[in-house]
């Protein structure tokens, strides 16, 4: 049986883990502590149960998906005749070099090996790594059994092959790999989130509009699953926080922390799992009223990832297909960013882009030069048969 070895078992880690024994293979956890092995494989049970309980997986096969999982704190034992080694452990670039130091020297020549980071440099990660070819992005979503998507993402030495395997794992384990043929920070999901919540910290923090009047209007306008402030609360807003910083430094104004996600980080204040955040979740889910939706004008979030997605097309990051099935997979919108610009009129994402410019002056709004050429030779979208797609 092929070897697999998940390093940190952590919220990603154990589930990254469980797919990889689902999809056949002999599967070892890697920690630091028993105990955390212990929770990890809980887990994983726990989520195999759901799994048979829905009838997506039979109870034999189940049991024999247990057998395949086993776990070590020995990490030089575990990869030493891996084929794939995938590392979920903590966001730190210190950490993650130490990991891949040893990684590369453990392994055998031939062995991938993955991060799961969203957001480091997956080049940087790879130096501590004597072929950094054989390192690749894969970038999970959270939970991994449940998120369809992985963002496969290319350092500057990645070679083809290695992100051909990389793609052709992920689909193994039941995923829609999306190729990211760039090492850009954020990815192509986390770009466009991070635009869009750019934009509406920006209008509360100038006071026009509050966080569940944008909340209602993303959710019952614009029909995302969720409020920006109710999303960033979910996933937590230590790790929105660090997503941000790390954006800010790689993209300047345009991606400007919001400075009320700053204060709420440094009282304590996390999000759902602390109780406090943007909502009081101490009280209960948030309630959105539906009649506030109408005070905050949705356009906005548009225009501003679709401007994303046009640096994402200028940087050669990936196609508009593939930024829009990362978005539509990634986040549940039901429309990625490129349909939708081609729907709205690039010439008109374009006018609105330059108005708020022109008002604000802020960065964000600062139209891509990619969208001014598009317009400029008359590829306004679905109206012209030419946007960002091209129509029969
Ligand atoms: N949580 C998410 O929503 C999410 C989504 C996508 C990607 N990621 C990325 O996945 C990675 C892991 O995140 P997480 O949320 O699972 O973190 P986590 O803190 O839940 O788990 C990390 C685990 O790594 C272990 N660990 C630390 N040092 C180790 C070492 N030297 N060897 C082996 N294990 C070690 C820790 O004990 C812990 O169990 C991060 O890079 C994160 O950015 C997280």
């Amino acid at each position: 049986m092929e070897k697999a070895v998940v390093v940190g078992a952590g919220a990603m880690g154990h589930g990254i883990a469980q797919l990889l024994a689902m999809a056949g293979f002999e599967t070892w956890l890697v920690d630091v502590k028993e105990e955390i092995l212990d929770k990890a494989l809980n887990q994983v049970r726990w989520s195999l149960g759901k799994l048979v309980e829905k009838g997506r997986v039979r109870e034999e096969e189940a049991k024999k998906v247990l057998e395949r999982m086993k776990t070590t704190v020995n990490l030089e034992d575990a990869v030493r005749d891996a084929k794939v080694v995938v590392e979920a452990v903590p966001e730190n670039l210190e950490l993650k070099k130490q990991v891949f130091g040893r990684l590369g020297k453990a392994t055998q020549p031939n062995t991938l090996l993955a991060t799961n980071t969203s957001s480091l440099s997956i080049t940087e990660i790879s130096k501590a790594v004597e072929k950094p070819e054989r390192v690749v992005g894969m970038h999970f979503f959270n939970p991994p059994v449940l998120m369809p998507l992985v963002e496969v993402v290319k350092g500057e030495y990645t070679s083809d092959e290695v992100a051909g395997f990389a793609m052709d794992l992920a689909r193994r384990m039941g995923k829609t790999p999306i190729l990211v043929r760039k090492d850009v920070r954020g990815f192509i999901v986390n770009r466009i989130l991070i635009s869009m919540f750019t934009e509406v910290c920006l209008a509360v923090c100038r006071g026009e509009a509050t966080i569940e009047v944008v909340d209602a209007a993303v959710k019952y306008k614009a029909g995302l699953p969720m409020g920006a402030f109710e999303l960033a609360d979910y996933i937590g807003l230590d790790v929105a926080y660090n997503i941000s910083k790390v954006m800010e430094e790689a993209y300047g104004e345009r991606a400007k922390v919001c400075p009320e996600l700053e204060k709420l980080v440094k009282e304590g204040k996390l999000g759902q799992k602390t109780g406090k955040g943007f909502y009081d979740w101490s009280v209960g889910y948030p309630r959105i009223p539906f009649k506030l939706a109408d005070k905050y004008d949705v356009w906005r979030i548009y225009v501003v990832s679709v401007n994303e997605a046009s640096w994402l097309l200028k940087e050669d990051v990936a196609t508009p297909q593939d930024i829009d099935t990362a978005i539509k997979l990634g986040t549940s919108w039901v429309q990625g960013p490129c349909e939708l610009g081609d729907e709205l009129g690039l010439d008109l994402v374009l006018s609105r882009l330059r108005e708020l410019h022109m008002k604000y002056k802020e960065e964000i709004y600062k139209p891509c030069p990619l969208l001014e050429e598009y317009v400029g030779r008359g590829w306004l979208g679905r109206k012209t048969k030419r946007g960002f797609y091209i129509y029969e």
